[in-house]
């Protein structure tokens, strides 16, 4: 199969091309906005056609939580227009499409994890735009998977993890939330499920993936400095509202991921496990 990856410049991106030298058996077409801008219709259109795409993988998104708050509209076409028009043209070749959603189209108000049939109900921009984004591509196009995840992080890019890391070498206190309870996602752990899923073939449907377990930012933190041999640093547990933020994040947004181990048969990693594995990278890279 020809398989078009987008925003592979991202956490989630980067993680995939890794993968791909371990699943040579199809061709990647990695791209980011230089490559393939996913607001351009008619780009999108002339590349899936003329690389003969057979399946499309979307890492590609606008997801600067806070910020989108003041930027509905772009975010909203990145979002939700964007997927719409890789869904609309890997539909006329009979392909199929994964994007990568998130747990904020939940609210948070419940106190059990959340499958794939709650009923969704955003309370921030970004939420809105992917919720409007998963329903777009679940329209257009037969053979989709929508894969909600949550607390991404990866050696790449910006996340918790690393600034967690750099704020606990610099400072001798820091304040994080302990009322915001949720799973992390080790990125690669994210791409090696979504491989599976391509292996193994899309079913289409909506699903939920995270790493095990349930802990709330400042238990993280607290590990996160832990496995990085941090000892300078006293974290303190926050209320939200003593860290007002622009966007509304869920107070509760555990995933229960039964559905997709279900169907393919793959066993999730520990949320320890893996920040363990991606310190470790994150050290040897100095
Ligand atoms: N990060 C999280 O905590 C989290 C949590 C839940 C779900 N998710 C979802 O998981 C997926 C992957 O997230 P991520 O953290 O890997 O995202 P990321 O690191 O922000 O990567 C997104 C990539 O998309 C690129 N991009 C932006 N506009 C584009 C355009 N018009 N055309 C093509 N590419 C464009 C970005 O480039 P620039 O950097 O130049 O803008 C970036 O390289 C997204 O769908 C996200 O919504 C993320």
């Amino acid at each position: 199969m020809n398989i078009l990856v987008t925003g592979c410049n991202g956490q989630l991106g980067n993680e995939m091309q890794l993968l791909e030298k371990e699943n040579s058996q199809h061709t990647y077409f990695n791209t980011d906005v230089a490559e393939l801008d996913i607001t351009n219709q008619e780009a999108i259109e002339q590349f899936v056609a003329s690389h003969e795409i057979d399946g499309i993988v979307n890492c590609a998104a606008y997801t600067a939580v806070d910020k989108a708050e003041d930027n509905e509209e772009f975010c909203s076409v990145l979002n939700s227009i964007a997927p719409a028009y890789l869904a609309a043209a890997i539909e006329k070749r009979g392909g199929w499409m994964i994007q990568i959603s998130t747990d904020y189209v939940f609210d948070g108000t419940q106190h059990t994890p959340y499958v794939e049939d709650d009923d969704t109900c955003p309370n921030s921009v970004y939420g809105k735009t992917k919720l409007v984004g998963e329903l777009n591509v679940q329209k257009l196009c037969k053979q989709s998977m929508i894969i909600r995840t949550a607390w991404l992080y990866s050696t790449f890019g910006n996340n918790f993890v690393k600034t967690m890391i750099r704020l606990g070498q610099e400072k001798p206190e820091l304040g994080v939330i302990f009322d915001q309870i949720g799973t992390p996602t080790y990125a690669r752990d994210l791409a090696a499920a979504i491989f599976t899923a391509i292996n193994k073939g899309v079913v289409p449907g909506v699903y939920h993936f995270s790493n095990e377990g349930v802990i709330s930012w400042y238990d993280f933190t607290k590990a996160i400095h832990r496995l990085a041999g941090i000892t300078t640093c006293h974290v303190r547990p926050l209320h939200t509202a003593e860290y007002p933020t622009p966007a509304n994040r869920p107070h509760y947004s555990v995933l229960d991921k039964t559905k997709i181990k279900q169907t393919y048969q793959m066993e999730v990693p520990y949320w320890e496990e893996s920040l363990r594995e991606c310190i470790e990278k994150l050290m040897n890279e100095k």
